[in-house]
């Protein structure tokens, strides 16, 4: 494995309901490499967007530790942890989420902005970022005039905006046909091979992970099994 970018020791994350307590993610130890593809597999409730959260630092463990390049995620605050975010990492989501009011370029400009991009710079590299997903030509449509595939690539290049180290993708094609959903997963492995960023793609569809190099099972929030271990 190259680098560590993730470590995991003993995570746990565990909801109340009602009287009973769910164990969403139950004692996970798992290291990810920079630059690894991996795919986080299990069924509906297996605990992945629970996983993905925590590594997102959206959401804190209650037991256990993180280290994120080494650094421990327990002892930054909420404001450290929002500059990690911002700086470090990239997020894709299985409803898309774009801004349906603006174009495809306008919804990677904005998610560029916060990077001090202003005019006709932060215009052209919103322009790359849609030709590397192929599309550039699509770019002055609204989300509604794009096919789901086709919403679900310019959400791979608003990740992209910041540069991430890491991009986590909850169910990313969850909404889309098998033969669009497998395109969109060889979109993100190939994002991260050119840019060298580490790419974790949750998903119930156990034929999708088969197609990362990668594979991590998960059940009732534990760690099944890893391919390779
Ligand atoms: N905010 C929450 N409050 C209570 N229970 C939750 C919450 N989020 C997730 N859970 C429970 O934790 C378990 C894991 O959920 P989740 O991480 O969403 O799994 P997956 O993404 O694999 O479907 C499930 O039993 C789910 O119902
Ligand atoms: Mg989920």
């Amino acid at each position: 494995m190259n680098q560590v970018l993730f470590e995991l020791r003993g995570v746990s994350r565990n909801y109340r309901r009602g009287d009973s307590v769910v164990h969403a993610v139950n004692g996970i130890d798992l290291t990810i490499g920079t630059g690894e593809f991996i795919a986080l597999e299990g069924p509906s409730g297996s605990g992945k967007s629970t996983l993905l959260q925590l590594l997102g630092t959206l959401d804190r463990p209650d037991a256990g530790e993180i280290f994120f390049e080494g650094r421990p995620l327990h002892t930054l605050g909420d404001g450290a942890l929002a500059e990690l975010r911002l700086n470090a990492l990239g997020f894709v989501f299985q409803q898309f989420n774009l801004i349906q009011t603006l174009t495809a370029l306008e919804n990677v400009e904005a998610a560029l902005a916060p990077h001090g991009l202003r005019g006709d710079s932060l215009r052209a590299r919103a322009h790359n970022l849609l030709d590397e997903v192929g599309l550039a030509a699509r770019e002055s449509h609204l989300p509604v005039h794009l096919s789901g595939g086709e919403q679900q690539r310019v959400a791979s290049a608003r990740a992209l905006a910041n540069e991430p180290r890491v991009i986590l993708a909850d169910e990313p094609t969850g909404n889309l046909d098998s033969k669009t959903g497998s395109d969109v997963v060889d979109l993100l492995a190939g994002l991260g091979e050119r840019h060298g960023t580490t790419i974790v793609v949750a998903t119930h569809d156990a034929a999708l992970a088969a197609r990362a190099p990668r594979r991590v099972a998960m059940r009732d929030g534990s760690i099944i099994e890893a391919v390779p271990a």
